[in-house]
């Protein structure tokens, strides 16, 4: 049976993350089954009448089917962020979703190598999920601007999964970008290794260039802004490579509809936001 896009959600727990960063729990039962990593639901804010009237995108950050709930993680961005931080338990929600096409599951012989560039954590988290229940290793690479952005490092088997932290500010971890703890990485390792990431432009940037550098294969999920979100409207499109992979020559892709995740060689990333 399909499941329905249109769901009713109710909050069952709502507080503050780290700085600048909050986190839902939500019932959303059929949401809870469907999901999969990389997904993300499309929001409609409380507000009177019809504004705000664009929804707002949020991965989704965790599924428990068993108990019909997702999580999500957001930083406050905006008014939109910040309203929806503001809701108390109890508080019911319209959402669309799951939404988009997520990431692909390592094949047998690819060891996933997860790359968060501060709060694009979220659809990471989901995989890092997915994968502790699969029990397959994993490395994670989390880069923020201060140690005061983390959150939940607990949450790793130190035995079985290597937890790698960056900072701008030298807090924690490596002092710099997140990108250059995974190409020193990748200088030592041995094997297939597929990375898949979420985070800033410039970092998804370095990651196309280290991917292709090292041969590793790449996933990156984007965060365009978005009206419909459901490849109606064309408002998220982004540039991708035509099959003949040359730069010049190009098509749009939708990133609600065909992404949010796409190969990390087919994206013609830019620097300027929404386009
Ligand atoms: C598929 C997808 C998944 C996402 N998942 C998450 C998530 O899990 N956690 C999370 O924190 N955020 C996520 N985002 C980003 C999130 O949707 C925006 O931060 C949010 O919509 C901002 O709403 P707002 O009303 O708070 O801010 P607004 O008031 O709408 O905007 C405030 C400022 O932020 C800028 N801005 C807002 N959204 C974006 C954007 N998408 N790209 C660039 N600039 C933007 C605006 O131009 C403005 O300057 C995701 C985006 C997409 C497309
Ligand atoms: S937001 Fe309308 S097509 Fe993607």
């Amino acid at each position: 049976m399909k499941t329905s896009l249109c769901h009713n959600i109710v909050i069952v727990d709502s507080k503050p993350l780290a700085r600048g960063q909050h986190f839902l729990s939500l019932k959303a039962p059929e949401l809870a089954a469907a999901a999969r990593p990389g997904q993300f639901i499309h929001i409609r804010l409380p507000g009177e009448g019809m504004d705000p009237f664009l929804r707002r995108p949020l991965s989704i950050a965790a599924a428990f089917p068993a108990q019909g709930t997702i999580l999500l993680f957001f930083r406050l961005t905006g008014r939109g962020t910040a309203a929806l931080a503001r809701l108390q338990k109890g508080q019911l929600l319209h959402c669309l979703g799951p939404l988009g096409k997520g990431y692909s599951w390592p094949s047998a012989k690819q060891k996933p190598l997860l790359v968060a560039g501060g709060i694009g954590v979220a659809p990471l988290w989901f995989l890092k999920q997915a994968l502790q229940r699969k029990k397959i290793p994993f490395y994670f690479f989390w880069g923020a601007s201060s140690v005061d952005h983390f959150f939940y490092l607990h949450d790793f088997n130190s035995k079985k999964e290597l937890l790698v932290l960056a900072t701008d500010d030298g807090s924690v971890g490596y002092h710099g970008p997140i990108t250059k703890p995974v190409e020193l990485f990748l200088q030592n390792k041995q094997g297939d290794v597929k990375i898949y990431a979420c985070g800033p432009v410039p970092m998804l940037k370095s990651l196309q260039r280290i991917a292709l550098h090292y041969g590793a294969s790449l996933e990156i999920s984007l965060e365009e802004r978005m009206a419909c979100g459901i490849g109606a409207c064309l408002g998220c499109a982004v540039r991708v490579k035509a099959a003949d992979d040359h730069q010049s020559s190009c098509h749009y892709s939708r990133v609600c509809a065909d992404g949010p995740v796409f190969k990390g060689e087919e994206v013609i990333l830019s620097d300027e936001p929404g386009s």
